[in-house]
């Protein structure tokens, strides 16, 4: 998601992981690029993978209402996003297999 719609005219305040043009400067620009990017990259591909394998179906705890933004110039985001969980139901004998 970003602000800058001269550079992401294409919905830019909408949230689409799916979208083409995936550029961002989250983790800077130029020489002083986070030398940490891939592990932050694997840490987020494995908290996010954890968390949609054990609620693979989350819905927004109150969908009618956006939600309030971080009041920031430098971070971008909602504040906080309540959800509703809907745990997988696993079959107990696989849980120590
Ligand atoms: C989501 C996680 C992270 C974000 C959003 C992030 C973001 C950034 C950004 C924006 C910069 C550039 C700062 C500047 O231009 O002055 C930066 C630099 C840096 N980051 Fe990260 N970072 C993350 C995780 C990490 C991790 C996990 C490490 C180390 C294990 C790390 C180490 C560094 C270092 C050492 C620099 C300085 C690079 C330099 O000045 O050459 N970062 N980070």
């Amino acid at each position: 998601m970003s602000p800058d719609a001269p550079a992401h005219p294409d919905r830019p305040d909408v949230f689409d992981p799916a979208r083409a043009d995936t550029s961002h400067l989250a983790f800077g620009y130029g020489p002083h690029f986070c030398v940490g990017a891939p592990l932050a990259r694997l840490e987020a591909e494995i908290a996010l993978r954890t968390l949609f394998d054990r609620l693979p179906e989350p819905a927004a705890a109150d969908p009618g209402r956006p939600p309030a933004r971080i009041p920031s110039t430098v971070v971008n985001g909602p504040a906080a996003l309540p959800v509703v969980p809907r745990p997988v139901v696993r079959d107990p004998k696989e849980a120590h297999a």
